[in-house]
């Protein structure tokens, strides 16, 4: 396992486990996944992975119950970062939004309390107000913020007085938004872009096609598994296979690989099972040479997917099965 390289009090690894398909059933993973879930967190355990990211929305608390059931004791050893759901984010609330996330968790402190997005209407002063006194006392260890532009991000740092560690945003080989400003911010600054969905949710892994979309809400509501969609990648997940050969790995290591290399970028790729989580881990011991980067940038760059608004009816269409 690699880690990244800043004065954290804990080392931070660059392949970290995703956890909002624990206790989701929006992942259409039925009712067995919760023991798989406890395994998928020992195995990341047992190779290296110091981050384990969760939020009090997933299953509406299930998943950090989950998560700090199958830590155990080991749960003071690694980087347990959770999120606020940020529903009028005023300080009083926060505070006591955070003392349920860490009974849930079973943990004394949050080593990374994230505001899972920005509130339109709450400035960041009131909330990083809440994070602030959360830390004086020690509940909390690091803040981080979740799908926030640069400029709000520097603001909640400034409202914070002290650097607000990670910025979790969705970053994969097709949502590069990130490489604009927010990871060479990172890299200047000394933070952390954690990135989520860095697999497009599966869609990288070469695992579907037209004739076999993934099941489940989560994906079904997803723009990159319209038919369309996985018809026009195909091309994308050819150049993965092929670098994925060169390596001995697969599409989605090699996806992975190619966000972990900025090193001031993690990711945390959700598991449907132990052996995804072995693989995942693996990627992170995975250094793409230029020309194979060079590949996949112009491959991702070449791909064109119907998103947006133009989605929509096609979106709608696909659940009504027409
Ligand atoms: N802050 C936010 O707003 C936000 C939003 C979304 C997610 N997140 C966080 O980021 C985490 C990851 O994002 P995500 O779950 O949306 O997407 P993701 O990590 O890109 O995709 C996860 C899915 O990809 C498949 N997969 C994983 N590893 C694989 C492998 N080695 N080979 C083949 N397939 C593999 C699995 O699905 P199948 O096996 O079923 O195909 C898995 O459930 C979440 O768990 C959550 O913690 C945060």
């Amino acid at each position: 396992m690699r880690f990244v390289r800043l004065d954290t009090p804990k080392p931070i690894s660059k392949i970290g486990l995703g956890t909002w398909q624990f206790g989701s059933r929006e992942w259409g993973y039925g009712p067995d996944y919760e023991r798989r879930a406890a395994e998928i967190v020992r195995r990341a355990l047992d190779l290296g992975v110091t981050l384990f990211d969760t939020a009090e929305l997933y299953g509406f608390g299930r998943s950090e119950r989950i998560l700090g059931a199958a830590l155990g004791d080991d749960r003071a050893k690694v980087v347990v970062a959770s999120k606020i759901f940020p529903l009028l984010p005023v300080a009083p609330v926060v505070q006591q939004r955070a003392v349920a996330s860490a009974a849930r968790l079973g943990v004394d402190g949050i080593d990374l309390y994230q505001v899972h997005q920005a509130n339109p209407v709450v400035a960041d002063t009131t909330t990083m107000r809440g994070m602030r006194s959360l830390q004086d006392v020690g509940l909390v260890g690091e803040v981080g913020v979740s799908n926030y532009d640069l400029r709000r991000w520097r603001f909640a740092e400034a409202a914070l007085g002290r650097r607000v560690l990670s910025n979790q945003v969705r970053y994969s080989m097709i949502d590069r938004g990130p490489e604009e400003d927010l990871i060479p911010y990172a890299e200047q600054a000394g933070r952390i872009v954690i990135a989520y969905s860095p697999l497009a949710q599966g869609f990288l892994s070469g695992r579907y096609d037209v004739t076999n979309p993934p099941a489940g809400a989560v994906r079904r509501a997803n723009p990159y598994f319209l038919p369309e969609n996985l018809a026009r990648g195909t091309q994308l997940i050819a150049t993965l296979r092929e670098v994925a050969d060169a390596h001995d790995a697969t599409p989605s290591q090699i996806a992975l690989a190619y966000v972990l290399r900025h090193p001031n970028v993690v990711a945390i790729p959700g598991a449907s099972g132990v052996e995804q989580m072995e693989r995942n881990a693996a990627a992170a011991d995975i250094d793409l040479a230029d020309d194979e980067y060079a590949a996949l940038v112009a491959a991702a760059h070449a791909f064109r997917p119907v998103t947006g608004l133009a989605a929509v009816p096609r979106l709608i269409r696909a659940r009504l099965g027409k």
